[in-house]
């Protein structure tokens, strides 16, 4: 398949006020491409925006809550009567928990899913529309090796990311007749402001997951460079990690011995212990 031609394209991204949505609109702006910021932090908007504009790319910003389907619509609106078409639609905004099932309290189960699920729902929903009467396209979900691992003390992270990866993997087909394409970003610790709003339901969950964070050798520079390469080579899955594609095969090849083994560690109290070496390394 002919590679995509990224340059001079539009693109609208959500969550870019911060982290892999911002490190996503600088590698865009290097493309030249024109593109709509969206965020619900105003003042990170702004400043992704003056690094946009200085490192070649131009756009405006546009105060959206990715878990409110008006906001959303608004801006599919938006976008699509400024420019004509929309060629990247990157779902990114985002939150994290962590905790037991039966300890995180009802709200912050709402919360993640308002956020992770419905506002990848909504995005693609507001925008499939529009780029399947144009018959081109590019939508980017960023989900999390959390989809792919189900690991405990994360269920809604889990569960909501991986609506993320099975949306991605329906989309890949269902679009392919339009030609619009899909990726879907599988990522574990990557230094960013994820934490500053992660919940927590113990200390113990706190500190892994800002060990983690703390150790994290990838930077959101690194992963926006592969993921602007897959949109170019319509890659449908990008893992960046070497533990998290270990894992992902690992469960792939039996996924009973892959959960029975998590199972095992578990009841023998060793669970929490690694994932706190492997928060140190960085995951
Ligand atoms: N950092 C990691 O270790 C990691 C790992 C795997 C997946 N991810 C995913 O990457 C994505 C980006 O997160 P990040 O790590 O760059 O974190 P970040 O906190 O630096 O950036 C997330 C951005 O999303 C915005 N946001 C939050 N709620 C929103 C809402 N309701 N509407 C619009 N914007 C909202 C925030 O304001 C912030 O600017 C998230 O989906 C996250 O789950 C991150």
């Amino acid at each position: 398949m002919a590679k995509r031609v990224i340059t001079k394209k539009t693109a609208v991204i959500t969550g870019a006020a911060s982290g892999i949505g911002r490190a996503l609109a600088l590698a865009l702006a290097r493309e030249q491409c024109t593109m709509l910021l969206a965020d619900i932090n105003e003042a990170g908007l702004k400043e992704t925006l003056e690094m946009v504009e200085r490192s070649g790319g131009k756009g405006e910003i546009f105060l959206c809550d990715v878990s409110k389907l008006d906001d959303v619509t608004r801006m599919a609106d938006h976008a699509f009567n400024t420019w004509a078409t929309v060629d990247i639609l990157v779902n990114n905004a985002g939150v994290a928990s962590t905790g037991f099932m039966g300890d995180i309290p009802m709200k912050d189960w709402e919360w993640i899913v308002s956020i992770n699920f419905w506002g990848v729902v909504y995005g693609c929903h507001a925008f499939v529309p529009g780029m399947k009467k144009q018959g081109s396209g590019y939508i980017v979900n960023v989900a999390s090796a959390a989809g792919i691992l189900s690991s405990p003390e994360m269920a809604p992270y889990n569960a909501s990311k991986a609506a993320a990866i099975a949306i991605t993997e329906t989309l890949k087909s269902e679009l392919a007749p339009y030609n619009i394409g899909v990726t879907v970003l599988c990522p574990t610790f990557i230094k960013t402001n994820l934490l500053d709003k992660m919940r927590f339901t113990d200390d113990f969950q706190r500190k892994c997951s800002t060990t983690g964070m703390a150790n994290a050798r990838w930077t959101p520079d690194m992963i926006a460079a592969l993921v602007v390469d897959a949109i170019r080579k319509d890659r449908m899955y990008v893992v960046p990690q070497l533990a998290a594609k270990v894992f992902w095969y690992s469960k792939r090849l039996s996924p009973t011995a892959f959960f029975g083994f998590l199972a095992f560690l578990m009841r023998m109290g060793w669970g929490r212990n690694l994932m706190f070496q492997l928060a140190k390394l960085g995951f």
